[in-house]
């Protein structure tokens, strides 16, 4: 089985570029199979949650072609087939958006039922209360979510709690509903506004994104469009915290600095020096880590998918910092690992109090998740000796290139499976 080899202790220096954002690319190519017409769309990172939903895009009848590695050509006319069963899409957790998507053009969506990283509870139920509210019926057996509706009628719908997907899938379907609705207590992540913005450039009247309410006419029909979707905020994040725990210096290229606002805060607060320029962000960490406090929030709080990365960084500052997870209450199954490492955290319910260490050392670790495996990825870069990471496949489904992109930035880490592989790390690492 593959996994990375990391030797750690190199400060990382220099510039990395940004991909698409995974989480607006999976809703906006869901959303493609909403027009007739051929759409384009630019910056898709070649991750394989994207891969694995564009592969059951195409079982069911999307005419998929890519232009180059990151610019999907789509037609999605000749779909006829309503029942999404692939057998890697029970995998992801974006298969849900192909619910929103089918059920708003084709008033039919029979899909999986969404897996995704196991960060605790994951309900549906506000999406399902949205697609109720516009008309459908919905039922949910044999593992499989079935909604059909005569027509889709728009309706003033408020959310019991801030949910990206729930917004982006009921903000999908009453884009082709008849009459207006209202989204109340919507989510204002910068992925909710692309997948908006990406509608609308297909003729949706989508207004308010962004903010906690959002307002929709319906629409009969949507064209075409040639649409590029936005920088990933947790990929740049993660490089930029890949900076602070090694000390390094690190551009981040091709970002939005406003989406990262809440991600620099908390780097300047520990110690780091982060200059924003009009697409890029640089971190530059010279002196100790300062130890802060932490609480996951929706936008445009600190976002629960870098709290693995912000516990690692704050594990190796002076004092003791909590991080309070308030989104997913199981996020904290890293931290075993990140103990082998040498890291002093207790965890309390949805709380770590981390008492911060002088340094890590390399040890043989696993990822849990996707966020936590590169949290443990920037662990072993700041660790002092040789990692071994396993279940590299968590991280494969969201950064695209990682160990190349840190390769790049000086880091010491390679992909091995096997002897043969290994030996080959050992004479470039010496
Ligand atoms: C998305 C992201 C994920 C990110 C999360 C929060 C994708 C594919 N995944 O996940 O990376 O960590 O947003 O920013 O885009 N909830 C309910 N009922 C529902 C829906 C959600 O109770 O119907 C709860 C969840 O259990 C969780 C909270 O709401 O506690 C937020 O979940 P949500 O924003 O929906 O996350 P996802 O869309 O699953």
């Amino acid at each position: 089985m593959e996994q990375y080899v990391i030797n750690g202790g190199t400060p990382l220096v220099g510039e990395v570029e940004i991909g698409g954002a995974k989480n607006a690319a999976l809703p906006i190519l869901a959303a493609s199979i909403m027009t007739d017409e051929t759409v384009h769309i630019d910056n898709v990172p070649d991750v394989r949650d994207v891969n694995v939903l564009l592969t059951a895009m195409s079982h069911i009848g999307s005419l998929i072609k890519h232009d180059g590695r990151h610019r999907v050509t789509m037609n999605s006319s000749n779909i006829r087939n309503m029942v999404v069963e692939d057998e890697n899409i029970k995998k992801i957790r974006a298969s849900y958006y192909l619910i929103g998507a089918m059920l708003g053009k084709y008033k039919h969506a029979e899909v999986t039922l969404p897996g995704g990283c196991d960060i605790g509870c994951r309900a549906i139920d506000q999406h399902i209360k949205g697609f109720r509210a516009l008309g459908a019926e919905v039922s949910l057996s044999h593992g499989m979510i079935r909604t059909r509706a005569e027509k889709l009628v728009g309706s003033h719908i408020y959310m019991d709690v801030v949910s990206v997907g729930a917004t982006i899938n009921i903000m999908m379907a009453a884009s082709m509903a008849e009459g207006k609705t209202i989204i109340e207590n919507a989510a204002k992540e910068p992925h909710v506004v692309d997948v908006a913005n990406f509608l609308n450039s297909c003729g949706a009247n989508i207004k308010g994104a962004g903010t906690d309410v959002i307002r929709i006419k319906g629409v009969s029909v949507l064209h075409g469009t040639d649409y590029t979707i936005i920088p990933d905020q947790i990929e740049a994040g993660t490089y930029m915290f890949a900076a602070a725990v090694t000390k390094g210096d690190v551009t981040v290229k091709n970002v939005i600095p406003k989406h990262l606002e809440s991600i620099s805060a908390k780097l300047m607060e520990i110690g780091c020096e982060v200059k924003e320029e009009d697409d890029c962000v640089r971190v530059v960490c010279s002196g100790p880590l300062k130890h802060s406090h932490v609480k996951t929030l929706p936008y445009p709080g600190f976002p629960t998918d870098m709290q693995p990365q912000i516990t690692v960084a704050l594990g190796l500052s002076g004092g003791t910092s909590i991080v309070t997870e308030s989104i997913f209450e199981n996020r904290f199954k890293y931290v075993d690992e990140l103990t082998r490492m040498g890291a002093n955290i207790k965890v309390e319910g949805n709380t770590a109090i981390i008492d911060g260490v002088h340094k890590y050392t390399g040890a043989g670790i696993s990822a849990p998740d996707l966020r936590a495996g590169a949290a443990l990825v920037l662990a072993a870069l700041a660790a002092e000796g040789e990692s071994h990471l396993d279940n590299i496949a968590y991280i494969q489904r969201g950064y695209e290139d990682f160990h190349i992109k840190l390769a790049g930035l000086g880091a010491q880490i390679k992909i091995v499976e096997g002897e043969q592989d290994y030996s080959k790390f050992k004479l470039m690492t010496g």
